[in-house]
């Protein structure tokens, strides 16, 4: 046997298609894929004969809330601050309980799976136990993830609220715990799981705990997530909170929180200053259209964002966004696109880039997954258009493009035949 043959431990034939720039798709049909014992591409054979379509689809990254899986789809008219307040600061609290994030998570994960997201953004909740439980669950699912445990230390409810010093104790001791798991895996991939660190947002953190969290991220080398220029009422609030700082995003580039590793949830009204400072920092996006219909939140303008080349990927922000599919996500971000401008707006390849590529730019990923170049990571959906109950049809005048274009407009989770995360195939729980 050559050395190439016996370092292969899997080959996929079939269509590929993927994104290979923000302009374009590539559709690779009859194609031989070789995945190594590592689980990276080691080679791709285009034009290979023999005609079937069961296309595999690059991985996708998307940002939510882990806890609030439980009430998606409730409470959707009720705008940011007063949704924190009613819904979601009451329902966290219940993460106390190690037994019911149990539950919890094992569903929001399994969904997040079965709809094919291959790397997620995890916010989980302030309690240590309940992070550690996601982290367990995500382990045991098989998922690419970075889970980060909330802080807060202020504006909060009693019932959950840190004091800066445990607070600051716990998201230390919840680091070590993932680096531990990973040291004792000895994995010679980047592990599937990373810790971020994650300030709820900057009204719920004290500038000294802002602090502490931006030499946390710094010492660790880990990334950073939250939320930012989400809602007018939210960035008048920050803004009274810290003003000594030039805006709301300054905030966290105030207290060391905007790097090249840092993802913000929402930017929908930014100012051309902020966006800048994102750009200069290398921080990403994560575009959450559905959340920020649903709680009222406004338009972001990702055609800017694209345009000055700034960094964004796709989120659910389930429980604000009402649904775990990121099919869905690029669905609400192209019908945000047009309603804020039908003349620019953002077209199917550059959705599907930012669906795909974009995620793995703004988790710093973008060398290790994203779409299939040799030497990156086997992560993918095997897509059935002809699967039981599929709720898209084909006939014989459909193309691969088209019957593509139906996957993205159409599909839903039951066109996910298998879902490949590092080139092994994840066992894909019924939910
Ligand atoms: N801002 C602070 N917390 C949250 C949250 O849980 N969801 C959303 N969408 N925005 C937030």
């Amino acid at each position: 046997m050559s050395s190439f043959a016996s370092s292969i431990s899997k080959v996929f034939y079939g269509t590929f298609i993927h994104s290979v720039s923000i302009k374009e798709i590539e559709y690779v049909p009859n194609g031989l894929l070789f995945v190594d014992a590592h689980g990276r591409i080691a080679k791709i054979v285009r034009n290979v004969p023999k005609d079937q379509f069961r296309g595999a689809l690059d991985g996708v990254e998307e940002y939510k809330h882990a806890p609030q899986f439980a009430y998606c789809g409730n409470g959707h008219d009720i705008p940011l601050l007063e949704w924190l307040d009613t819904l979601t600061f009451p329902h966290e609290a219940k993460f106390k309980d190690a037994s019911y994030a149990r539950r919890v998570y094992t569903k929001a994960v399994a969904r997040s799976l079965r709809n094919g997201t291959t790397s997620a953004c995890w916010f989980a909740t302030i309690h240590l136990d309940a992070t550690k439980e996601l982290v367990k669950v995500i382990e045991e699912q098989g998922q690419r993830a970075y889970v980060g445990k909330v802080n807060m230390n202020q504006n909060s409810p009693d019932f959950l609220k840190e004091t800066t010093q445990s607070s600051v104790a716990d998201t230390r001791a919840f680091i070590e715990y993932v680096n531990a798991i990973n040291d004792a895996q000895g994995f010679d991939t980047k592990p599937l799981v990373t810790p971020i660190i994650t300030p709820r947002f900057a009204i719920s953190c004290t500038s000294d705990l802002l602090t502490e969290l931006g030499k946390l991220a710094a010492e660790f080398d880990i990334p950073v997530q939250s939320h930012l220029c989400e809602n007018l009422k939210e960035i008048e609030f920050t803004k009274s909170l810290f003003p000594n700082s030039t805006d709301y995003t300054s905030v966290y580039a105030d207290h060391g929180l905007l790097t090249h590793r840092s993802i913000m949830a929402h930017c929908v009204h930014m100012k051309d200053e902020e966006l800048q400072l994102m750009k200069d920092k290398g921080a990403g996006v994560s575009h959450c259209a559905s959340s920020n219909f649903n709680i009222k939140s406004g338009l972001a303008n990702v055609r800017k964002m694209v345009d000055m080349d700034l960094k964004v990927g796709l989120g659910t922000d389930v429980a604000g966004g009402f649904s775990s599919s990121i099919l869905d996500a690029f669905r609400t971000a192209r019908t945000c696109s047009i309603a804020r401008s039908p003349a620019d707006s953002l077209l199917v390849p550059e959705l599907f880039y930012l669906a795909t590529v974009g995620g793995a730019r703004v988790m710093e990923l973008e060398d290790t997954i994203g779409n299939f170049v040799v030497g990156k990571e086997f992560d993918a959906i095997l897509v059935n258009t002809a699967a039981k109950y599929s709720p898209l049809d084909v006939f014989e005048h459909d193309t691969i493009c088209t019957k593509f274009e139906k996957y993205l407009f159409v599909g839903d989770d039951r066109n996910n035949e298998k879902v490949y995360v590092q080139g092994k195939e994840v066992r894909l729980p019924d939910v």
